[in-house]
């Protein structure tokens, strides 16, 4: 049985040491943190699955599931400032917290590991195709989510990402059920003849601002946490259309370093 305590969970995240933190009590900011957490929680409760899978992935990796649980909430703000978005992805805009999912096929040794191998690295950068099985097994709750939540790794292009993606399996003996590479194969003809919806693309687009922010805020094994002003330059320079975003991001989630 799963601890239905996604709520706590999701306040604990921004609680663990050296992270990314809340606005502070008492400020409108805070508000509706709180209130986008209600929403969020809502949406993973009438989703087992979904909390089957996030607890998979707490088991292997406390680290991992914190950094989820933070990033969907960012994310779910960002997207409430680009007009359409939420509309249009419906409770996909509440599942961010998915979007490492197929970390939770990842040993603990690589996830939680200080210093990684080449090997190591490959078997990492798989997690977006293992969370492609399981955003295929979750399209039925989230009709979106097979489409946006991969983009939070776009460097490089579609075509040549899913190439190399097949290369890092066959590399590493990694054999998906045939069922699952005949999917693949057919969406990735669907997807060279239809172009995504522009916001889904700026929903990956935001998805990846909140992901990174986090992941340079906030302490991990292999890193500590960078001060404001290092993350701030970094993001403006590798987002420069979205200084917004990373506005917002720096205002509503303060550096555990502090200003
Ligand atoms: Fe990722
Ligand atoms: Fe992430």
């Amino acid at each position: 049985m799963y601890k239905l305590n996604i709520r706590e969970d999701i306040l604990a995240a921004f609680e663990q040491p050296s992270v990314v933190r809340l606005s502070s009590t008492g400020t409108l900011a805070y508000q509706r943190q709180r209130e986008e957490t209600e929403v969020i929680t809502d949406t993973f409760l009438s989703c087992l699955p979904a909390l089957e899978a996030l607890e998979a992935l707490r088991t292997k990796s406390p680290t991992h599931f914190y950094h989820a649980h933070r990033t969907g909430p960012m994310w779910k703000q960002l997207l409430a400032l680009r007009s359409g978005a939420i509309e249009y992805l419906g409770d996909t805009a509440n599942v961010g917290a998915l979007h490492d999912i197929g970390k939770r096929y990842i040993p603990s040794s690589i996830l939680e590991g200080a210093s990684l191998t080449e090997r190591e690295m490959k078997i990492m950068r798989a997690h977006n195709t293992f969370s492609v099985i399981d955003f295929m097994k979750l399209q039925i709750y989230f009709p979106h989510i097979r489409e946006v939540l991969p983009l939070h790794h776009p460097h490089y292009s579609r075509e040549e990402d899913h190439e190399r993606r097949g290369e890092d399996r066959r590399d590493l003996g990694i054999e998906l059920p045939s069922e699952v590479e005949r999917r693949i194969a057919e969406r990735r003809e669907g997807e060279q003849r239809k172009p995504l919806h522009f916001l889904v693309l700026e929903a990956g687009k935001l998805l990846e601002i909140a992901d990174t922010y986090d992941a340079l805020s906030s302490q991990r094994s292999y890193k500590p946490a960078w001060p404001a002003d290092t993350v701030r330059q970094h993001m403006l320079a590798r987002f420069p259309e979205h200084n917004w975003a990373i506005d917002f991001l720096s205002n509503n989630y303060p550096n555990p370093l502090g200003r």
